[in-house]
């Protein structure tokens, strides 16, 4: 990715309006990837127009697949699937991994790049390898690309040591057609997850879940299909912390996924943000005052590891230290050195986040991956002055339309 973007922020008095929820980025690239199942006609709505979707587009188009894009809807064919992937692009994004799993589900054989993805700690992909070596696949890693070949296709139990999203939808993927049942023991059970098995037993897969496990029974052939993207609970729970920030603010978030974002509502309302549901539109009405609160994340439905890098930024406000623990992604800490520029009095200690309440001062600073750009912004937005934000190209990999969506609610931003 070229970094050469820069954000210019102000100081944001009170925020008011609308803001719309687009689709999920975690949602919409495996359904991406779960038309390539099929020869038949796919077609997706509610995708969001985010780079890391029209990356991914991008990489299935050179893979011989038919691509047609109006607005977010997006109408998929591959009659045609190459199996040889090895666009540049593989490496930008982690969803990419998600060809895997799609394409050995239709091919005996797979050449890839490795996916990408974003800093914030290592990114192994050894669950999903493991499985599919388990699954009856030889996997040769080789230099900065992955060699896989079917041996002889096996039904059996793939157990994950730690709730993996990518690994469990790569396993759905691929036993999609695997005409005898595939268990999956300890899966992510994300939102993500559930609009991918919805999606996948409209085609013709038979999905049981059952406490801690997931029975697939797949099918030779898949049906084309029509499927909607669940709403973003990432992008949702972004905004919610934004204008929660922001004291007397009013901004009527729609389309926010209110089902999907209970955790995230309960530990706004209890750092003192006023948030509510009226009708079936989340109201934030800013804050009586941030308070410190010691929070653990965890798998859904806990609290998302996708907001904590936000959630610091808003804690700086509170009138006592708070902690984070953060054990999916420990090393997500990148942007503490960039609040630091700002004096927070923010350090990371045994993988806990300390948070002392301060006052950020402008400064230039740098997104290092795509939630720390949001958070930056929280940070510029609640802070007198004027804070450049170097980098920010990250945002628009998973954001749609970020700068309209935020200036529309009185967020002084500007890309100079
Ligand atoms: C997905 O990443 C999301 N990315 C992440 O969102 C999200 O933070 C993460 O899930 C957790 O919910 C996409 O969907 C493209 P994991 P993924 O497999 O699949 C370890 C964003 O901002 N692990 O659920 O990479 C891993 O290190 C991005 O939108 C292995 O050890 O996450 C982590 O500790 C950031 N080996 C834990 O499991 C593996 O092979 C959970 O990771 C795979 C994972």
């Amino acid at each position: 990715m070229v970094k050469f973007m820069i954000l210019k922020v102000s100081k944001s008095s009170v925020l008011s309006g609308d803001v719309y929820i687009s689709g999920s980025k975690n949602a919409a690239m495996p359904c991406i990837c779960a038309a390539l199942l099929t020869k038949q006609k796919v077609i997706l709505k509610n995708v969001p127009d985010i780079i890391d979707v029209n990356n991914l587009l991008t990489i299935i188009k050179k893979q011989g697949v038919r691509v047609k894009k109006k607005d977010d809807i997006v109408i998929i064919q591959a009659k045609r699937l190459k199996t040889r992937v090895l666009s540049d692009l593989v490496e930008t994004l982690r969803g990419s991994y998600y060809l895997m799993g799609s394409i050995l589900s239709r091919k005996n054989k797979l050449k890839i790049k490795y996916p990408g993805g974003c800093n914030i700690g290592s990114r192994p992909i050894d669950y999903h390898l493991k499985a599919f070596q388990e699954l009856g696949f030889n996997v040769i890693e080789e230099e900065n690309k992955i060699v896989i070949r079917e041996m002889t296709r096996t039904s059996k139990d793939v157990t994950f040591p730690k709730i993996s999203l990518g690994a469990t939808i790569n396993v759905l993927l691929l036993s999609s057609t695997f005409l005898k049942e595939v268990k999956i023991t300890n899966p992510s059970l994300e939102p993500e997850v559930l609009c991918l098995i919805d999606m996948l037993k409209k085609m013709g897969v038979s999905i049981d879940i059952l406490d801690k496990q997931i029975i697939i029974k797949g099918a030779r052939k898949l049906k084309g299909v029509s499927h909607s993207i669940i709403y973003d609970r990432i992008e949702a729970g972004s905004y919610i912390y934004l204008v929660g920030a922001i004291q007397k603010s009013k901004v009527f978030i729609h389309n926010a996924p209110i089902e999907h974002l209970q955790t995230v509502i309960m530990v706004a309302r209890k750092m003192g943000i006023i948030v509510y549901k009226k009708d079936n539109i989340l109201v934030v009405e800013g804050n009586k005052g941030i308070k410190k609160i010691n929070l653990l994340i965890g798998e859904y439905p806990f609290f998302p590891t996708d907001l904590q890098q936000i959630i610091t930024v808003v804690l700086t406000k509170a009138k006592s230290s708070s902690t984070i623990e953060d054990p999916i992604f420990p090393n997500r800490i990148l942007h503490l050195k960039e609040l630091k520029k700002m004096n927070a009095f923010i350090y990371e200690q045994n993988q806990v986040i300390h948070i002392k309440p301060c006052i950020l001062s402008p400064g230039i600073i740098y997104a290092t991956d795509l939630r720390c750009a949001f958070a930056l912004i929280v940070a510029g937005a609640i802070t007198s002055g004027t804070t450049y934000i170097k980098n920010i190209d990250y945002l628009f990999r998973g954001y749609e339309e970020p700068i309209k969506k935020l200036r529309h609610i009185g967020v002084n931003v500007e890309i100079l």
